[in-house]
């Protein structure tokens, strides 16, 4: 048996399946534009980051109620759990909900409560982030997150998703300043499509405990120092990668070379209905197609503990397996 894995880079939201779009457009009476399963399966090709989260969001049309975001986070502990993740961080887009009109209330009622119970239920421990829409206005982030905070919501941190080019980190400079008053982790997705720049940003500005993606900072030697220097994780997402055409192929990906340069490297799987597989199915296919060896998943699943914003007891006894 494996030794067990956080996943510290996965949107709930991306973790709903066709078969569950299906059934919670059913159970609330919402029109879907697919005609079948097959026709909406035919969609999840993907040229860039944008052409993903197009479908990300339209899809999530279907989830309305606390009930359907306790079973969308239920469903998704109970297949991260089989495929050996023994606790999680997971992001939600706050914004991408209340948007369209579906009380925040509702949301958060949904998904802490499938947090409460995660370790009875599942034996995984969990927490939630609440992810920024980077591509919608500044103010909205700081209205969601003050009513976040008002209503005392027990999330663990603070992260900044969506479109990322053009949408630098220094635009949430206050937003992100408050978090961390707050007593919050905060994260944030730099680097992926965007340039090294935003890496740096996210450090400096926002004050990014971990990287999410954070492939680019390959290209500037003096951030990899940083990086490596400082400790920083960056949560790498590999088969999201692929899919969203960030590398060619899984074949041809940096993981290696990110973790020979002494990064604090992660896998993840990002949005898991949308990319093709779980955290396993990462690690499955980085073994086929990279040949990635026992001695780097065993690296890369202790990365992952350590990198978590786990009590110390817990980082511990999953360090132990
Ligand atoms: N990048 C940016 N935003 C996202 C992603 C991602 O990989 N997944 C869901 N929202
Ligand atoms: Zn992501």
């Amino acid at each position: 048996m494996s030794s067990p894995v956080a996943e510290l880079h996965m949107h709930i939201e991306g973790s709903l399946e066709p078969e569950l779009i299906f059934a919670l457009a059913e159970r609330n009476s919402v029109q879907l534009p697919y005609t079948d399963l097959d026709d909406l399966r035919s969609r999840y090709e993907f040229t860039d980051l944008q052409s993903f989260l197009d479908l990300y969001f339209a899809n999530m049309q279907v989830l309305r109620t606390a009930q359907d975001f306790a079973d969308l986070t239920r469903a998704y502990f109970a297949r991260a759990s089989a495929g050996g993740v023994a606790h999680v961080e997971f992001f939600f887009n706050p914004q991408a909900h209340v948007n369209r009109g579906v009380p925040l209330h509702e949301v958060l009622d949904g998904i802490m409560d499938a947090v409460g119970t995660s370790e009875r239920e599942f034996g995984l421990s969990s927490a939630a982030i609440a992810a920024i829409l980077r591509d919608r206005p500044v103010h909205e982030a700081e209205e969601v997150f003050s009513e976040i905070i008002r209503l005392q919501t027990p999330i663990v941190g603070l992260g900044l998703d969506s479109a990322e080019v053009g949408n630098p980190p220094s635009l949430f400079e206050d937003v992100f300043a408050r978090a961390r008053s707050e007593g919050l982790h905060v994260v944030a997705h730099a680097g992926e499509e965007g340039p090294p720049e935003y890496i740096w940003q996210a450090l400096d500005l926002l004050g990014a405990e971990r990287i999410d993606h954070g492939v680019r900072a390959l290209e500037d030697p003096a951030l990899v120092a940083r990086l490596v220097d400082e400790e920083v994780p960056l949560t790498v997402c590999p088969l999201s990668n692929v899919r969203l055409c960030v590398v060619d192929s899984l074949s041809e990906h940096p993981l290696r070379t990110m973790l020979e340069a002494g990064l604090l490297v992660t896998v993840n799987s990002d949005d898991p209905a949308y990319f093709g597989g779980y955290v396993d199915d990462n690690f499955a296919q980085l073994r086929d197609q990279l040949g990635l060896t026992d001695a780097e998943r065993e690296t890369l699943a202790r990365n992952s503990i350590t990198a978590s914003f786990a009590s110390d007891a817990r980082k511990a006894q999953l360090l132990r397996g």
